[in-house]
Formats: C-alpha cells, sequence, structure tokens
C-alpha cells in the first residue's frame, strides 16, 4: 500500500508533529509527512521537521491576528499540492482555515485538540475544564469543517482531572494521548478504514469486508 502524504501546518512547539514523525520514520503508520509550513518564523515545529529531513517552511500570514489572509491562504493550498499533499493535519496551527481551503482539501483536513469534543472548543481549554469541575478531559482528533474545533470526531481518549491539577499538569497528562492518538487517526486514514456520515465517523475493523 502507498504512504498518505501528509502536510503538517504548525505554530509552535510541534510535539505532535514530533510523535506522528517518529511512528512514521520508524515505519508503523502507512504516513508520509510531505511538508512543514508554519505562520511563525521560529516555530521550534520548523527544527523537528528539519531534523527529520522532512521539507520545513515558513509562509508570513499576513496582516490578520486569527488567520491568513486570502491569497496567503492560496499560497499555502499551492505549496502543500506541490509536495503532492492528500491530507493536511493541523498540529497546534494558530490560524482558522477558510472555505477556500477547505473545498481545496475537501474532508481532507483533520485537527489535534486538547478537550473532549465537543466541551471545551477554543483556547486555553485545560484551564476552562478545571473551573468547569469535570472529572474527566481529554483529546480529540477531528476533521476540520468551517467551524471551531467542530467537524465529525475520528478519535478521542480522556484522562482525569484531579483535585490538583493545574492548567499545565493537565495539559501534560492530555499531551501523552494527544500523541498516542493523532498518529492512530492517521493510520486509520491511510489505511481508508474510516467512512463519515454525518457528524459520525464510523471506523471498519482492519479484517472486515473492503479491507
Ligand atoms: C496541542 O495541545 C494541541 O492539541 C493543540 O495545540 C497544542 C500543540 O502542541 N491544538 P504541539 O505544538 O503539538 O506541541
Amino acid at each position: 500500500m502507498s504512504r498518505l502524504k501528509v502536510g503538517v501546518l504548525v505554530s509552535g512547539r510541534g510535539s505532535n508533529l514530533g510523535a506522528i514523525l517518529d511512528r512514521s520514520l520508524a515505519g508503523e503508520i502507512d504516513v508520509e509527512v510531505a511538508v512543514v509550513i508554519s505562520d511563525v518564523a521560529d516555530a521550534a515545529a520548523l527544527d523537528r521537521a528539519r531534523n527529520a529531513g522532512v521539507p520545513a517552511i515558513h509562509i508570513p500570514p499576513g496582516r490578520f491576528r486569527t488567520k491568513l489572509d486570502p491569497e496567503i491562504e492560496r499560497r499555502y493550498v499551492d505549496v502543500l499540492r506541490e509536495h503532492g499533499v492528500e491530507l493536511v493535519a493541523l498540529a497546534g496551527f494558530m490560524r482558522v482555515l477558510h472555505e477556500d481551503f477547505l473545498t481545496a482539501f475537501s474532508r481532507a483536513v483533520v485537527n489535534i485538540h486538547p478537550s473532549l469534543l465537543p466541551s471545551f472548543p477554543g483556547l486555553d481549554v485545560q484551564r476552562k475544564a478545571i473551573e468547569h469541575g469535570v472529572k474527566w478531559s481529554g483529546a480529540t482528533v477531528h476533521f476540520v469543517d468551517s467551524g471551531v474545533d467542530s467537524g465529525p470526531i475520528i478519535l478521542q481518549a480522556a484522562v482525569p482531572v484531579l483535585d490538583d491539577d493545574t492548567p499545565e499538569t493537565l495539559a501534560a497528562r492530555i499531551l501523552v494521548e494527544e500523541h498516542r492518538i493523532y498518529p492512530e487517526a492517521l493510520q486509520l486514514i491511510a489505511q481508508r478504514r474510516i467512512t463519515v456520515q454525518g457528524r459520525r465517523v464510523l471506523l471498519r475493523p482492519t479484517e472486515g469486508p473492503g479491507s
């Protein structure tokens, strides 16, 4: 089976990118990271990519704070296409993507989020989970749609919220699960084991019909 070509968009430290690269380079998932793009020039994620021999490109975002300029978004699409990308994985990418991007990569953009969606979309979610008093939080891998952290859910993993948790300790516990389930979700897509029915993402067993 040929490997799924994934383009990863990042803005920061890139620990999820690192987890994906580790599993990919070890041959444990049928995924090739074809290119990494960052909107932030000095993102540590770019160094991780370069150290792994993966093209790592900084494309400045333009004049907005939470989104890309439309012409820059088109440039992102062009660069991803130039590298043969079939699936775009957001890994700590801090900008909202617009309809044109999502149309260019239809049902082919995924994201990792550090809460059990649909609880706590958006930012600063570990603090919000603690302050709300939930007993469990976790990580979610989901398809990206035009809303904020609202697309169909592919995989989730739960962790307990402990009485003495700070946002940092909870984030660290969730991150362990992020690093486990993000590569797993990419592998499910690479193996074409996923069907989307409305909001539901159905997983076919490995040996099931049509696999
Ligand atoms: C992760 O917690 C991810 O869930 C969120 O942003 C953070 C990125 O961390 N979307 P890293 O850059 O992968 O280390």
